[in-house]
C-alpha cells in the first residue's frame, strides 16, 4: 500500500516552497517509493477557500494521511481576522486534533555557510543541536484564557500554563530516548524558580531520568539557557522544553545555523505519524517573487521520510544532496553573502533534484 502524504502548502511562500518538495517526492515515485500524495487547505488560505483555517476537508484528510508536509502560514492579509480564524489557529488546531505532541526541531551549523551566521565560526563550527519541544500543551492550550474587566475596571487579558504529569512523561521519554541515539546528555529548560509548572516538569523529567542510568540529565533555567545558546551553544546535544520556551528558544538556535531557512522540522505523536515543516514562515515580503528558500523544506521532507516511514536512507540521500548543492556555492538571497551570486527558489529546487540524481 502507497503512504499517503498530505500537502499543505499553506500562505504567501508556502506554495513556492512545497513545489520544490513535490519535484523530490515525485523523483522518488519515479524510482519505486510507494507513496502518493494530495493537496489541502490549511492556515489562510484554507480560510479564503473554506472559511476555516483548519476546515473540516483538511481534518478528514490529515486524520487519514500517514504524514503531512506543510508550508507556513499566516501573514498581514489575516491580521484583522479574529484570533480564531487567524491562520496561526490552523497550526495549532492540526498539531493538537492529531496530537503531535513532540516537536524536533535540529539546529545543524553547515561549514559552507558559517560566513552567512552572525556568530563567529569557532563558536558554532560543528554545531548540532537537537531541541524537542512540548507541542500540545502549556499556555499555548491553557484554560482559562480570554478578556475580562478588573474590579477597578481596566481590561485584561489572561493566559493559563499548566502541564500535567503524563503530558511530561511522554515528552520526556522522547528525549531520553533521541539523547541515547546521540551523545547521551540531555538537559532539560524550565523557569523552577518561579513557576509551579516548571516544578512539576522537573520533577517528572528527573523521575523519568531514571529509566535512562546511561543519559546525563542537566536542568537550566530559561533564561540562562538562551544566554548559554549564544554563548557557547556547543555544549548542548539534546534540549528538552515546554511549549512557550521551545518556541522562542528554537528561532533563537536558528540563527546559530545561519539562517531560519534552513531549519526543518517535524511534529510527532504517540506512532510517529507526523507532520513536517520549515521553522520559518510565511514570508510575505517576498511571496511572489520565487527568491524563498526551498531548503528548510527539502530538509523536512528527509525528516518525513526517516521518523514517519522509517527510510533513514532516502532521509540520508536529501540531506547528502542538501550539502552538495551549498558545497557548489549555490545561495538563495538569505544564506547569501553579500556579492555572492543568488538563485531563486525553482533554481534551488532544481539542483538539489540533480543532486539525488547523480
Ligand atoms: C512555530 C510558530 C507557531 C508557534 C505560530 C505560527 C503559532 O511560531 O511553529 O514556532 O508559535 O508555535
Ligand atoms: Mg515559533
Amino acid at each position: 500500500m502507497n503512504k499517503k502524504i498530505l500537502i499543505l502548502p499553506g500562505d504567501y511562500i508556502g506554495s513556492e516552497i512545497m513545489a520544490e518538495a513535490v519535484k523530490v517526492l515525485a523523483l522518488f515515485k519515479d524510482e519505486g517509493e510507494p507513496i502518493e500524495w494530495t493537496f489541502g487547505h490549511l492556515g489562510g488560505a484554507a480560510y479564503d477557500a473554506e472559511g476555516h483555517p483548519y476546515p473540516p476537508s483538511t481534518q478528514q484528510a490529515a486524520r487519514a494521511a500517514d504524514a503531512i508536509l506543510m508550508g507556513a502560514v499566516g501573514g498581514p492579509k489575516y491580521d484583522a481576522l479574529p484570533r480564531e480564524l487567524r491562520p496561526e489557529r490552523g497550526i495549532l488546531g492540526i498539531r493538537k486534533d492529531l496530537g503531535l505532541f513532540a516537536n524536533l526541531r535540529p539546529a545543524l551549523a553547515y561549514e559552507a555557510l558559517s560566513a552567512a551566521s552572525s556568530f563567529k565560526p569557532e563558536v558554532i563550527a560543528g554545531l548540532d543541536i537537537l531541541i524537542l519541544r512540548e507541542l500540545t500543551g502549556d499556555i499555548y492550550f491553557g484554560e482559562p484564557r480570554g478578556r475580562r474587566t478588573t474590579a477597578d475596571g481596566h481590561a485584561e487579558g489572561y493566559d493559563t500554563m499548566h502541564y500535567s504529569a503524563p503530558e511530561v512523561e511522554r515528552i520526556a521519554h522522547v528525549a531520553f530516548q533521541a539523547a541515547q541515539k546521540r551523545s547521551k546528555r540531555l538537559c532539560s529548560v524550565d523557569k523552577e524558580n518561579v513557576l509551579e509548572t516548571s516544578r512539576l516538569w522537573r520533577e517528572v523529567v528527573t523521575r523519568v531520568g531514571a529509566q535512562y542510568p546511561d543519559v546525563a540529565l542537566e536542568h537550566m533555567y530559561v533564561d540562562n539557557a538562551a544566554m548559554q545558546l549564544v554563548k557557547r551553544p556547543k555544549q548542548f546535544d539534546v534540549i528538552v522544553t515546554g511549549n512557550i520556551f521551545g518556541d522562542i528558544l528554537s528561532d533563537e538556535a536558528s540563527m546559530l545555523a545561519g539562517s531560519i531557512g534552513m531549519l526543518p522540522s517535524a511534529s510527532l505523536d504517540v506512532n510517529n505519524k507526523g507532520l513536517y515543516e520549515p521553522i520559518h514562515g510565511s514570508a510575505p515580503d517576498i511571496a511572489g517573487q520565487g527568491k524563498a528558500n526551498p531548503l528548510a523544506t527539502l530538509l523536512s521532507v528527509a525528516m518525513m521520510f526517516k521518523y514517519s516511514f522509517d527510510r533513514a536512507d532516502l532521509s540520508d540521500r536529501i540531506e547528502a544532496a542538501v550539502q552538495q548543492v551549498l558545497d557548489q556555492g549555490l545561495r538563495t538571497g538569505d544564506i547569501a553573502q553579500p556579492g555572492e551570486p543568488v538563485i531563486g527558489t525553482v533554481a534551488m529546487g532544481d539542483a538539489v533534484v540533480a543532486a539525488l540524481r547523480r
